[in-house]
């Protein structure tokens, strides 16, 4: 195991961006070492470049992993997942509504039991690293005790996380309702004791319009307003019968999106999960107000939501900063590699193409930019956390055989995107120490 007090360097194929690559000859997008050295000291990348000249400044005697032939990347970050949905994942043929109804609401009923909660925390963490995900943008069940056991175990293994119990009022069963009152006290004790603890980010999580009654919303707005660093979490238009109904709850409202801003729950810091059918006018508002859709594929399909148009959004004159994410349970798989792919067949249904460079961008500083965390993950920059993930373009018979044939860098991050998944994740380092034997294994 690595010693974060102590000098590390990493040697490996590093790959990092600068910016968003518009195509596959935008080399300078990225930077690229052949032959690249990381050195990492108390959780930090302290020097990047190549290996030859990071292990000068190194000197002799530093700790040295050689990960040849890999790649190393950022952590992927995942911008929208359910924690207590680890057994909600592949339940059986429902839209939305009915899919809330009839699996989501009973599960996290469970997460009323502490001792639930923590077993599901360990294990769902043990499935991120596992994944090569290092940062997720979570919600917990309604209980306080829920979002207790999972900031938790994410303190203790030392990852960089953004999570929020979810407030709901209404619309589903008592067991996974709070009120208006209590939903603001338990998320304002929640953020004395976990904002800014250690890695620990509070995200203040309304559900959705649906389960919040406008006097919730108002606690929501106030909390916003009381704490306006802290990044906000809902879902939005994601499927036509949630649509309707939410028009119905709200009456006065232009469309779904105008309820969150009149609640002012809109800022750059909002995250809105999956914004599937936005009209014109709530794109715009997205955009003026810097609020994130947050593209959610493998649960879009999954659940027959709709196709987000990924490219019109982002080339729209009022651009949309976008982000994506499992959305497990919704979601089918925790891995950032299958999210990308599944979300390269949404754009394509859509009639466009998503690059390769385009797309680990996206799962790295991408997203980080869209959490508006650049200055501490998503990059291989130094002064930056050292969050890392190895990945194996040959992990399996199918990849190494096509590996054969794969001569451009682009090429071999879309076969790791498409034929990858957990079994690519060689390695991953949490704040410089590597964390894949703390994962369990049954
Ligand atoms: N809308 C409100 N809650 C949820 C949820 O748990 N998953 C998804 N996909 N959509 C939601
Ligand atoms: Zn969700």
């Amino acid at each position: 195991m690595t010693n974060a007090s102590t000098a590390t360097l990493l040697r490996g194929r590093t790959l990092t961006f600068r910016r968003w690559p518009d195509s596959v000859d935008d080399h300078g997008a990225y930077v690229y070492e052949e032959d690249g050295g990381l050195l990492m000291r108390d959780g930090r990348i302290i020097a990047a470049g190549s290996y030859a000249e990071i292990a000068a400044q190194a000197g002799v005697g530093v700790e040295t992993i050689d990960h040849r032939p890999h790649l190393l990347l950022p952590g992927f970050i995942d911008a929208h997942v359910h924690v207590p949905q680890m057994q909600v994942i592949a339940s059986y043929g429902a839209e939305l509504l009915d899919w809330l109804n009839n699996y989501t609401f009973p599960e996290e009923s469970k997460f009323n039991d502490a001792q639930h909660g923590r077993r599901i925390a360990r294990l769902f963490v043990d499935e991120m690293l596992r994944h090569g995900t290092t940062t997720v943008a979570a919600y917990c069940s309604v209980h306080k005790q829920s979002a207790e056991a999972f900031f938790a175990e994410t303190h203790e293994r030392n990852l960089l996380t953004i999570a929020g119990k979810v407030m709901m009022d209404r619309n589903a069963p008592d067991t996974v309702l709070d009120t208006p009152q209590s939903s603001y006290d338990d998320t304002k004790a929640l953020i004395a004791e976990w904002h800014g603890k250690g890695r620990q980010l509070y995200a203040i999580t309304p559900r959705f319009a649906i389960t919040s009654s406008p006097e919730q919303m108002e606690a929501a707005g106030a909390l916003a307003s009381e704490f306006p660093a802290l990044h906000v979490q809902t879902h939005l238009s994601e499927n036509h019968a949630e649509i309707a109904l939410t028009r119905e709850l709200y009456p006065w409202s232009k469309d779904y999106t105008d309820i969150y801003a009149h609640y002012g729950l809109l800022g750059a810091k909002t995250l809105l999960g999956h914004c599937i059918h936005l009209c014109e006018r709530e794109a715009d508002v997205l955009s003026e107000t810097g609020a994130v859709a947050v593209f959610c594929p493998t649960s879009n399909l999954f659940l027959g939501s709709g196709l987000f148009d990924y490219q019109r959004y982002r080339r729209r004159e009022k651009p949309l900063r976008i982000a994506a994410a499992s959305d497990v349970g919704g979601g089918t798989n925790y891995s950032m590699l299958r999210t990308m792919d599944e979300g390269y067949k949404v754009i394509a249904l859509n009639g466009e193409k998503l690059n390769p460079f385009a797309s680990f961008w996206q799962m790295t500083r991408g997203n980080a930019e869209a959490l508006s965390v650049t200055d501490r993950v998503g990059t291989l920059d130094a002064g930056t956390e050292a969050d890392i993930v190895v990945l194996d373009s040959r992990a399996t018979p199918a990849m190494r055989l096509r590996m054969e044939t794969v001569e451009t860098l682009a090429e071999e991050l879309f076969l790791i995107q498409t034929l990858g998944d957990d079994r690519a994740i060689r390695e991953v380092y949490v704040a410089g120490r590597a964390a894949k034997s703390t994962i369990a294994t049954s």
